[in-house]
């Protein structure tokens, strides 16, 4: 063997050992300071809390997002990334990053529905009150298993741990943040086949995007069946506020439980307020389910009868922006947020004002299911 062939087998090796040991679920990397200021815990190569186990690790430290968990320098799988548009989480800021496995690529033969390959991991950093509150951790460990987690984080910002029955941080001044229990990622995660909502074609190929979006993602191909196009925007569909709204509803309502996937919380109601890629890759908004299945249509829970989804120039007469626009006993989304959020609620209010009634000022028609 060359001396370059053998190079090329130990850099090989190494990876095969490195990605071992991620497999275990914690990265110790050479010269991680945690390993190093914490000699006594580390006997048998993992840290405390480290312990391969089934589920999410206890530990933050152990998701490998951190390449030096003390000084929060990332690790440089982490790649960061942002959907155009971010689901509403009552104001708190959020950072995203997705490690890929090496030379593995995204099956997107379905541009709506991605399937990941086994050992992407997915972060989200959460804060509020200019405090770093949360991370939410989620990790494909085999073809039909993700193991995920919400951490939450000591008031010093040095560790985070895992809360399976969430937690509530006081955040001073009579304010508080809630994080959500491990078993209710999945109201909201199974709105997609292979769960991840926000790192999808339509959302990662909007101007809005940054980090590894959709062009990035063909560019380095990550991408099995790379589209021909990787840059989508929202036509305008003569109500100048088409863009804004479809986009934020896309968002926050269509990606988790208004969609067509089967298991979806909201599937039942017909409701679909998810833009597809053939949608927006191709067809007039007009056309579109988020169109179609609101506007003019009748709201079908019993609840609110003869009331209709969308009524095309008047916001006072639509259930959608009344319910998205609340928070109380009859609000959207039924969980997980405890103040409206004002822009988007504005966005929706004004689409739907913009409306010209001609074109929807037809029989109510029945939903389309
Ligand atoms: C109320 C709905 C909801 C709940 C509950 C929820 N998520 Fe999410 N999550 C979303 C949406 C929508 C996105 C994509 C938009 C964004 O990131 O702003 C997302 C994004 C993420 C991401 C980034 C990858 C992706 O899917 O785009 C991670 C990781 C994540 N969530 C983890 C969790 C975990 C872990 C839990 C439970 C502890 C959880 N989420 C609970 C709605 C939810």
């Amino acid at each position: 063997m060359s001396s370059m062939g053998r190079a090329r087998a130990l850099v090989g090796l190494l990876a095969i050992v490195s990605s071992g040991i991620a497999a275990l679920g914690c990265d110790l990397l050479p010269g991680d300071d945690d390993a190093e200021s914490q000699p006594a815990a580390v006997t048998d190569g993992t840290l405390p809390g480290c312990d391969p186990s089934d589920g999410a690790p206890a530990d933050l430290r152990c998701t490998g997002l951190y390449a030096d968990f003390g000084s929060k320098t990332l690790s440089l799988r982490a790649r960061s990334f942002a959907p155009a548009v971010a689901f509403w989480s009552d104001g708190a800021e959020k950072e995203r990053w997705i490690d890929l496995p090496d030379g593995a690529q995204i099956d997107t033969t379905a541009m709506d529905d991605w399937k990941f390959p086994v050992g992407t991991k997915v972060w989200k950093q959460f804060r509020a009150g200019g405090k770093l509150v949360e991370t939410r951790f989620m990790q494909k460990t085999r073809a039909d298993r993700w193991i995920q987690g919400a951490y939450v984080w000591s008031a010093d910002e040095t560790t985070a741990t895992l809360q399976t029955d969430g937690a509530t941080v006081d955040l001073g001044g009579g304010n508080t943040y809630v994080v959500p229990k491990s078993s209710e990622c999945n109201d909201c995660h199974k709105g997609r086949k292979d769960k991840l909502l926000g790192f999808e074609a339509v959302s990662l190929g909007q101007p809005g995007a940054s980090g590894f979006t959709l062009a990035a993602l063909a560019t380095e191909g990550k991408l099995s069946a790379p589209p021909a196009q990787t840059s989508v925007t929202i036509a305008d569909d003569g109500t100048g506020h088409a863009a804004e709204a479809l986009a934020w509803m896309h968002v926050n309502c269509g990606t988790s439980c208004h969609t067509g996937t089967s298991t979806a919380t909201a599937y039942g109601t017909g409701l679909r307020l998810r833009i597809g890629w053939d949608e927006i890759s191709g067809k007039p908004p007009a056309e579109w389910e988020i169109v179609r299945s609101t506007v003019g249509i009748p709201v079908k829970s019993p609840k609110w009868a003869g009331e209709v989804r969308i009524t095309a120039g008047d916001p006072g007469a639509s259930v959608v922006l009344k319910l998205l626009g609340q928070r109380g006993e009859e609000q959207m989304p039924p969980i997980a947020t405890r103040v409206v959020d004002d822009k988007g609620k504005a966005a929706v209010a004004a689409w739907i004002r913009a409306m010209p009634k001609t074109t929807f000022d037809l029989p109510i028609q029945t939903p389309t299911e």
